[in-house]
């Protein structure tokens, strides 16, 4: 399948050296992927989807199947960590949307889902022909805006009151990212 990265992203984040693999989230790792999206700390600030709820293996099996979707399973120093992904994947406009979630809160704050997300955007570019993508955030997302803005996304607007967090209506903060912003 086009759209593995196929060497790891060496980094040094805050003077720690760093090793981030991304590959195709394959069937052995649905169970613990839907333990981390299971977690209400990570899928509050997930779509709809995902918000508020625990997840089944089979639904990671058909998110998987579904072709407008693109699953990579994140390692660091080799062992799984979390998740980035493509959703609504339209290969005729050459668009999707990224999104991702860090599974094991020992790994936070140390580089590994931004390092992450630069593997992933190279895979769009350069191996599956997208021209655009974009991403949204639940207003006060802050971790996540950092995500964004270390790998080049812009902010580009806002829907005002289109989700809901803790049961409270906030705004999503869209951003996007082309080919020609990332050089290539
Ligand atoms: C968002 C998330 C993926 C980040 O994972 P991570 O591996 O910790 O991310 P990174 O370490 O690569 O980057 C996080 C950045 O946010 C910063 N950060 C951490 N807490 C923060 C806060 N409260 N306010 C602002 N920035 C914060 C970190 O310092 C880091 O930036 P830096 O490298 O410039 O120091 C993870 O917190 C997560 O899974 N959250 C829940 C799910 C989610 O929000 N997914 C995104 C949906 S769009």
């Amino acid at each position: 399948m086009a759209g593995g990265a196929k060497e790891g992203l060496r980094r040094v984040h805050r003077g720690r050296r760093i090793l981030i693999d991304i590959e195709p989230l394959t069937a052995e790792y649905f169970v613990t992927v839907a333990e981390w999206l299971s977690k209400p700390e990570i899928n509050q600030w997930l779509t709809s989807e995902w918000r508020d709820r625990v997840i089944d293996p089979t639904v990671i099996a058909m998110a998987v199947r579904n072709k407008r979707n693109r699953v990579f399973l994140v390692r660091s120093g080799g062992k799984p960590c979390g998740l980035v992904a493509l959703a609504d994947w339209d290969p005729i406009d050459k668009v999707a949307m990224i999104w991702y979630a860090l599974g094991d809160p020992a790994a936070g704050g140390r580089g590994v889902i931004s390092t992450a997300v630069h593997g992933l955007v190279e895979v769009a570019f350069h191996s599956l022909g997208i021209e655009a993508l974009h991403a949204w955030i639940i207003d006060g997302n802050e971790r996540s805006r950092r995500v964004l803005e270390k790998n080049g996304f812009r902010e580009v607007g806002r829907l005002r009151r289109a989700t809901v967090h803790n049961s409270r209506r906030l705004d999503r903060v869209y951003f996007d990212l082309v080919c020609q912003d990332h050089g290539i």
